[in-house]
């Protein structure tokens, strides 16, 4: 067995900096994932970094701007700690020598980005995210801080008490993608999830196909809760033909959009008069699919993205990156043409229920990033607001898993606050839903043996069941994943997208169970040990199916309009009813829905909810 003080699953922006963290703290930390740091989805990441730097902005305007974007459905302590934390965790990267874009006088460069009320984005041409994660290795590297990568986390070792806040965890088990080799990894003080996105639940995104969302169907199934997940962001320009993703920085330097006709949509026809295509991403994705709608878009699919009249210098200068994708990925030069674009999966804002410190309602156990919900975007996130959150949120779990004391946490997690119970209409009997993922893998959750084993005892315990579970795996002759995860795929791009009704989302809920059932007859063809992409792939699609579910029953429970959550027989925002998170429990063998309050309490006003105009 492996043992360390922190264990960080995952090497994205979160993971490593929660591991630099813990380690400033003096823990012994080491780093468990999939894949090689600096192949991590946040390298994809392309516009920038929000903090308030400049002299006339404000960490209030950023954290006023970002309640606003989440649709009054963001936790005040949790975006107040990002605007406040952001400008420190931006300098700091400067500081380790991150390539940021400068102005003339030598300034770190800021650009506009949708929903901002200054131009907050610092970024590194079209490149930010590569440029961070780079930068953070970097560091990792210099601390000799130990990474475990190609090891893929099968699982979590946590203790069998009967309510999750009660639960404590101690480990991990973890697969070898070199050797096969099935091995338990003890965590003497915590256990950070910083997984990243889910967006292989779709089939348009522009997550990498790494994105199944593994840490968030292992908390769900260990007993967390998971929060806000029907809440998906679309974002309005990725290439039709791959879903690769062209910043919403070109924007942000001036790029327009245009519909078939030639015509500035966002102006035209009255989409967001103010800010036109600097509107939040929910509303340029809303009006993007209404000009494909209405007729108005090209080839039926898609509208134009033009950048030709910024110049070739500024283009060179600021978004070089995106020449090459789009002649790359779609065979279009953007210095001659407009580029073809429409809304791809791009971002979960839900996800595993955390407070502002990255814990867990399970002691030991945190998660940051993307696979985490503070909740800092509630409905709608802001464009640059990702990439802060890692920075700021992945800081404050590791310190505090490696025992900084913060403060205590404003949010409650778990059914520790106020609360109250959910019920969603569901196409099936819920007694027939069977287990969230099928008996065919590593089963998650609380073991049936009662508390009492010493936390060495029960990473060996899981790291046992596990290997069994995938022992049968391999030995069993049965069906491919690949079909059953491209069903599923497929059927939530066509029903949980940007417009949503409710025949399409209870479509989407039949196929989903479908899917689960077909998975009891999973097999796993390749029965070699090394770089068993066969294997991993089957277990990934047991979380796909697991989210899917997840994000289709939260779709279909909130009936009201939010944020990136449109509904055709609820065009309102429903602020008397609806100021509320949609949690998860994976409880007695099927979902448990329930609700618990969004906190708008800041530290210096109330953020009462407007109408939100751009
Ligand atoms: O458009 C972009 O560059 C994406 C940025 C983000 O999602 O924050």
């Amino acid at each position: 067995m492996h043992e360390h003080d922190v264990i960080v699953v995952g090497a994205g922006g979160a993971g490593l900096r929660a591991a630099i963290a813990a380690q400033e703290e003096g823990a012994d930390v080491a780093i468990v994932s999939k894949l090689h740091p600096v192949r991590s989805h946040t390298g994809a990441a392309e516009g920038g970094i929000n903090a308030a730097l400049r002299e006339g902005d404000s960490w209030q305007d950023h954290a006023y701007d970002t309640m606003k974007g989440s649709d009054y459905l963001g936790d005040a302590p949790a975006i107040e700690t990002l605007a406040q934390d952001s400008p420190e965790e931006v300098i700091q990267l400067e500081h380790w020598g991150m390539a940021f874009s400068r102005e003339d006088d030598g300034r770190v460069s800021q650009r506009p980005f949708g929903g901002l009320s200054f131009p907050r984005t610092t970024y590194a041409g079209a490149e930010t995210g590569h440029q961070l994660l780079h930068t953070m290795y970097e560091q990792l590297v210099k601390r000799g801080i130990e990474v475990y990568d190609e090891w893929y986390v099968l699982d979590l070792a946590v203790s069998d008490e009967e309510k999750p806040e009660e639960r404590t965890c101690h480990g991990v088990v973890g697969y070898d993608i070199q050797s096969g080799n099935i091995e338990g990894f003890r965590a003497r003080d915590g256990v950070i999830l910083a997984t990243g996105g889910l967006g292989q639940v779709f089939d348009h995104t522009t997550n990498a196909v790494a994105n199944t969302g593994d840490g968030v169907a292992m908390a769900y199934r260990a007993g967390v809760p998971i929060e806000d997940m029907e809440f998906i962001q679309f974002h309005p320009t990725t290439l039709p033909s791959t879903g690769v993703l062209i910043t919403e920085g070109v924007r942000g330097e001036g790029g327009i959009l245009y519909n078939e006709n030639g015509e500035r949509f966002m102006f035209e026809y009255g989409y967001a008069n103010n800010d036109g295509e600097l509107a939040s991403r929910d509303v340029v994705s809303r009006a993007e699919l209404t000009e494909v709608n209405e007729g108005r878009g090209i080839e039926d699919e898609y509208v134009h993205l033009d950048m030709r009249h910024l110049g070739e210098e500024r283009i060179v200068d600021r978004l070089e990156n995106i020449i090459h994708l789009s002649e790359d990925f779609e065979g279009v030069d953007p210095l001659e043409e407009p580029m073809p674009v429409k809304p791809g999966q791009h971002y979960a804002m839900g996800g595993i229920e955390t407070d502002e410190n990255g814990e867990t309602c399970i002691t030991g156990l945190y998660a940051a990033g993307e696979c985490a919900c503070a909740s800092v975007h509630g409905s709608n996130r802001l464009g640059g607001n990702a990439l802060p959150e890692l920075i700021v949120f992945g800081a404050r779990a590791g310190h505090h898993a490696a025992g900084r004391d913060l403060g205590e946490a404003e949010i409650p997690t778990g059914k520790r606050g106020e609360w109250e119970p959910g019920d969603v209409e569901t196409p099936v009997d819920p007694g027939d839903v069977g287990t969230p993922s099928g008996d065919a893998v590593a089963d998650g959750g609380a073991a049936a043996e009662g508390p009492g084993l010493a936390p060495d005892e029960l990473v060996d315990r899981e790291t046992e069941q596990v290997s069994r579970r995938v022992e049968a795996l391999l030995e069993r002759d049965g069906r491919n994943h690949s079909e059953i995860r491209s069903e599923v795929q497929t059927s939530m791009t066509e029903n949980v997208n940007v417009f949503r009704e409710e025949e399409g989302l209870k479509q989407a809920l039949r196929d989903i169970r479908e899917a689960r059932e077909d998975y009891q007859e999973v097999g796993v063809a390749d029965q070699s040990r090394t770089f068993n992409t066969d294997l991993l792939h089957t277990i990934e699609t047991r979380n796909i199916i697991d989210l899917a579910e997840a994000i289709t029953l939260g779709a279909l429970a909130r009936e009201e309009f939010r944020g990136a959550h449109w509904r055709k027989e609820h065009q309102e925002r429903k602020d008397e009813e609806w100021l509320k998170h949609t949690m998860l429990s994976w409880n007695d063998g099927a979902p448990e829905l329930w609700f618990k309050p969004v906190l708008l309490e800041g530290e210096e006003k109330r953020y009462e909810p407007k109408i939100r105009s751009y």
